[in-house]
């Protein structure tokens, strides 16, 4: 998710769960050819298996970034059909490729004959005035025929005129049933849904009509609702058996990156969801995002804001 994630907070998801497929944000396939690689690109081997997000709409330059993207590790390249933005807008990609299949699908095609990965496409049902159960189909058909090996479909349209990026993931209805029905037509293909997914159970819920459920602001904002998709939805072990161990688990990635001269936030500003929801959590983050962006802030720091979650746990045993 762009301006939310990065490396850091894919390997923070990971520790919290090994078997979810994670992806990047959308980089551009100009930003993967030119750009500054190991900031945009870079990982570690521990993200696997990993999906790049790439997106553009130019079949050459789409398949040299792909290209790029394999020879770096990636596990998957996934074009973005889908953000509405009006930078990716004037770029011509993004939702409103929806009106495009045709090219969408020579995008597909020229990544495929580039690289042996998995080639999918994340889209929307729709946009403005189009007709979901037409353009959908229409995007689906046409970018399968190319190659493609999954879509993921954030149910509900974007509306490319008159609202904001945010608007466009709140406002336009979700319509779970046009995904239903868009595998129920293509039996063969792995269709994945996303958009309002808010728990597990509802994941699991979707998972009678779908193959696979992608989760966005869910696992950002409560993280730890990934704690237990290893054991819920794959049917494996669970890394961890609570937060807190999670947490344990996952400072050495935070020393190593503390002893390169990074910062305490540059991690934890992807970790003041955590604890949601439970007594402490407030002090927690209070902790976080107040000492925890010093420059000199150090692992105790966050020992510490754990700690506010431990303690007002205990204090909550004692009550009771
Ligand atoms: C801050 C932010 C940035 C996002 N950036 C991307 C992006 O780079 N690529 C993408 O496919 N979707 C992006 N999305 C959309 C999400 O992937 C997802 O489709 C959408 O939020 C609906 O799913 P959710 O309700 O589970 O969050 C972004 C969402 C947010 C909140």
């Amino acid at each position: 998710m762009m301006d939310w994630t990065d490396r850091h907070c894919r390997a923070f998801h990971r520790t919290l769960s090994a078997r979810s497929l994670l992806y990047t944000e959308m980089v551009t396939a100009n930003a993967v050819i030119h750009g500054d690689r190991e900031r945009l690109i870079g990982f570690a081997a521990a993200e696997h298996p990993l999906a790049l997000q790439l997106g553009g709409s130019d079949p050459d330059a789409l398949a040299k970034a792909a290209a790029i993207a394999a020879a770096w590790g990636y596990d998957e390249i996934n074009l973005n059909v889908g953000c509405p933005s009006d930078r990716v807008q004037g770029g011509n990609f993004g939702a409103c490729l929806m009106r495009d299949p045709a090219l969408v699908a020579r995008c597909v095609a020229a990544m495929k004959r580039e690289v042996g990965l998995p080639v999918t496409v994340k889209c929307r049902i729709g946009v403005d005035e189009q007709d979901p159960e037409v353009a959908l189909d229409a995007l689906a058909d046409a970018v399968l025929a190319a190659g493609a090996d999954t879509l993921t479909v954030h149910a509900r349209k974007a509306w490319l005129q008159g609202l904001s990026p945010k608007e466009n993931r709140d406002i336009p209805p979700l319509d779970y049933d046009r995904v239903y029905r868009l595998k129920r037509r293509l039996p063969q293909v792995p269709v994945i849904i996303n958009g309002g997914i808010g728990s597990l159970e509802e994941a699991q819920a979707h998972l009678a009509h779908v193959d696979g459920v992608m989760l966005g602001r869910a696992a950002y904002q409560q993280p730890e609702i990934l704690l237990a998709v290893d054991s819920r939805l794959f049917g494996a072990r669970d890394p961890h058996e609570d937060a807190f161990s999670a947490v344990a688990a996952f400072e050495p990635y935070i020393a190593a990156h503390l002893s390169a001269g990074g910062r305490l936030h540059d991690i934890t500003r992807h970790m003041l969801g955590l604890f949601t929801g439970r007594p402490g959590a407030r002090a927690y983050r209070r902790r976080l995002a107040t000492d925890g962006v010093k420059p000199e802030a150090g692992i105790e720091l966050l020992r510490a804001a754990v700690d506010e979650v431990r303690r007002a746990e205990e204090r909550r045993i004692l009550v009771a």
